[in-house]
C-alpha cells in the first residue's frame, strides 16, 4: 500500500477499508511511517471524520497492538468509563456497590488527563497498589466483586504512540480519534456491558450537548459493533460533582457517600449508572437498578467492601490532610448560574493536586470543598467554599472566586442527566 494515497482519499473525504485502516497502524506503530506523514493522516481525520466501521477498524487496530485480559466471571461482567469532570469520584463509590447488586466489575482506570482528576491518582491516595497484573485483576474481582486498576504499559501501545502525536498536532479534539482512543483501552478486557458517563459543560472535555451526544453515540455504536452491550448517560459538569475535588478529599467522601451520607448530585449520577448497568446485565428494569443502588448505599452495605479492599492492596484510611484550610468568602451576591470546573481544576494543578508535567509528584492533601450549587442563593461576604492547601495565597482565593457567577434573578438548578443513549 502507498500511504499518501490513503492519506489523498481521507483528505478527499472518502471511506478506507478495515485492511488499510489496520496496515497503518501496524506500519506507524513499528516506526515504518514517519510522523509527519501520521501526522497528516490524523489531520485528515480531524476535519473529514471516520463513519463507525472505520473507527471500529481503527480501534480494533489499536487494541490488538497490545495484551488483552480475560477475568473468569459467573456474574455479569461490566465496566463504567467517564469522559472526566472535577470532583468526579463516581467509580470509586459505584464499583462496591454494583459488587453488592450482584455484579463484578473490571475496571482499568487511567490517571488525572488535563484539568480533570483520575481515578488511580485519588486511590494512590491511601496508599494502595494499583497498577495490577490480570492475575491480580482476577483475584480482586473474585474477593471483592471488583477490580480498580491503572492499565500497564502492555494494553493498546499503538494509542500511546498516537495519542502523542496527536497532542503535538492540534488532533485531540477529534470525536472518532476520542472513540477509537477510549475503547482500544476499555476494551480489553473481557467485560459483557459497558456504561459510558460523558460528562458535558465547563468542567468537561465536551461543552456542548451536540459534542457530547456525537461522542457518547460514538462509544456506543461502536461499541456494540464489537459485540458489547454498551448505552450511555449524558450527565451535567457545569457545575463540580458533590461536595470534594481533590484526590484524598475524593476518598474522605466516597468513604461518606457508602455509609449513607452522600449529596443528592452524586447519589443521582451513581445510581443512574447502577441501574443502567443492571439493565443492560439483564438483570432487571433501569428503574430497579436504580433503586437498588439507592438501597445499598443508604444503608452503608457496601462500605465494609470498599474499605477491606483498600487495606487488601495495602492502602489506608489514614489519608494524607492538607497544612490549612481557607474559607473563601463570596464577594458578589446574587443566585449561582454557572461554576467553571475547568477553572477549578486548573487550581487544585497549581496547588500540587496534579501534574503540571508527566513525572510530576502529587500532593494528594489538597484540594477544594463546595457549599453551594447552581441555582442556591449566595450572600456577600458568605462562605461558598474551602481551599485545602499547604500554602497559603491569595491567588487561590482569586482563582476559586473567578470560577463563580452570579444571576440577579433566580437560577433554575440544571438537570443532572441531560440524555440517555442506547
Ligand atoms: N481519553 C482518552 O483515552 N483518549 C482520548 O483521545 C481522549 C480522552
Amino acid at each position: 500500500m502507498i500511504f499518501k494515497e490513503l492519506i489523498k482519499r481521507k483528505r478527499d473525504g472518502q471511506k478506507l477499508s478495515s485492511e488499510e485502516i489496520d496496515w497503518i497502524v501496524k506500519e506507524f506503530t513499528s516506526g515504518k511511517i514517519p510522523s509527519y506523514q501520521m501526522s497528516a493522516f490524523l489531520m485528515a481525520i480531524y476535519f473529514q471524520g471516520l463513519d463507525d466501521q472505520e473507527t471500529l477498524a481503527l480501534t480494533k487496530s489499536m487494541l490488538e497492538s497490545g495484551e488483552t485480559i480475560t477475568i473468569p466471571s459467573d456474574l455479569p461482567l461490566v465496566d463504567k468509563h467517564s469522559t472526566g469532570g472535577i470532583g468526579d469520584k463516581v467509580s470509586l463509590i459505584l464499583s462496591p456497590v454494583l459488587a453488592e447488586m450482584g455484579l463484578n466489575v473490571a475496571m482499568l482506570s487511567g490517571r488525572a488527563l488535563g484539568f480533570t482528576g483520575g481515578t488511580a491518582d485519588k486511590l494512590e491516595s491511601t496508599g494502595m497498589k494499583v497498577e495490577l497484573t490480570p492475575e491480580e485483576i482476577e483475584e480482586s474481582v473474585k474477593r471483592f466483586g471488583f477490580s480498580i486498576s491503572t492499565q500497564t504499559e502492555n494494553v493498546a501501545p499503538a494509542d500511546r504512540k498516537i495519542y502523542a502525536l496527536r497532542d503535538a498536532t492540534a488532533t485531540v479534539e477529534s470525536i472518532p480519534l476520542i472513540v477509537a482512543s477510549i475503547l482500544s483501552k476499555k476494551l480489553a478486557i473481557n467485560t459483557e456491558s459497558i456504561v459510558f458517563d460523558v460528562k458535558v459543560g465547563t468542567g468537561a472535555f465536551m461543552k456542548t450537548l451536540k459534542d457530547a451526544e456525537k461522542l457518547a453515540q460514538g462509544l456506543v455504536n461502536v461499541s456494540k459493533l464489537y459485540g458489547k452491550k454498551a448505552a450511555a448517560l449524558i450527565t451535567e459538569m457545569s457545575q463540580p460533582l458533590g461536595e470534594y475535588a481533590g484526590n484524598a478529599l475524593e476518598v474522605k467522601e466516597t468513604l461518606s457517600a457508602l455509609s449513607g451520607e452522600i449529596s443528592p448530585d452524586l447519589l443521582e449520577i451513581v445510581t443512574s449508572l447502577c441501574g443502567s448497568l443492571y439493565q443492560l446485565s439483564d438483570l432487571g428494569t433501569f428503574e430497579c437498578g436504580k433503586n437498588l443502588a439507592k438501597e445499598v448505599i443508604l444503608s452503608g452495605k457496601a462500605y465494609e467492601r470498599f474499605v477491606n479492599w483498600i487495606e487488601f492492596w495495602g492502602g489506608s484510611l489514614n489519608l494524607p490532610t492538607a497544612k490549612n484550610i481557607i474559607k473563601v468568602k463570596s464577594e458578589k451576591e446574587g443566585w449561582i448560574s454557572n461554576i467553571n470546573g475547568e477553572r477549578l481544576g486548573y487550581l487544585i494543578i497549581e496547588m500540587g493536586g496534579g501534574r503540571k508535567k508527566a513525572d510530576d509528584a502529587i500532593d494528594y492533601s489538597v484540594g477544594l470543598r463546595f457549599f453551594k450549587k447552581i441555582g442556591d442563593f449566595v450572600k456577600k461576604g458568605e462562605v461558598i467554599g474551602e481551599i485545602y492547601c499547604s500554602e497559603i495565597k491569595h491567588e487561590y482565593i482569586n482563582s476559586f472566586l473567578s470560577a463563580y457567577e452570579f444571576s440577579s434573578s433566580p437560577v433554575d438548578s440544571p438537570n443532572l442527566i441531560k440524555k440517555s443513549i442506547v
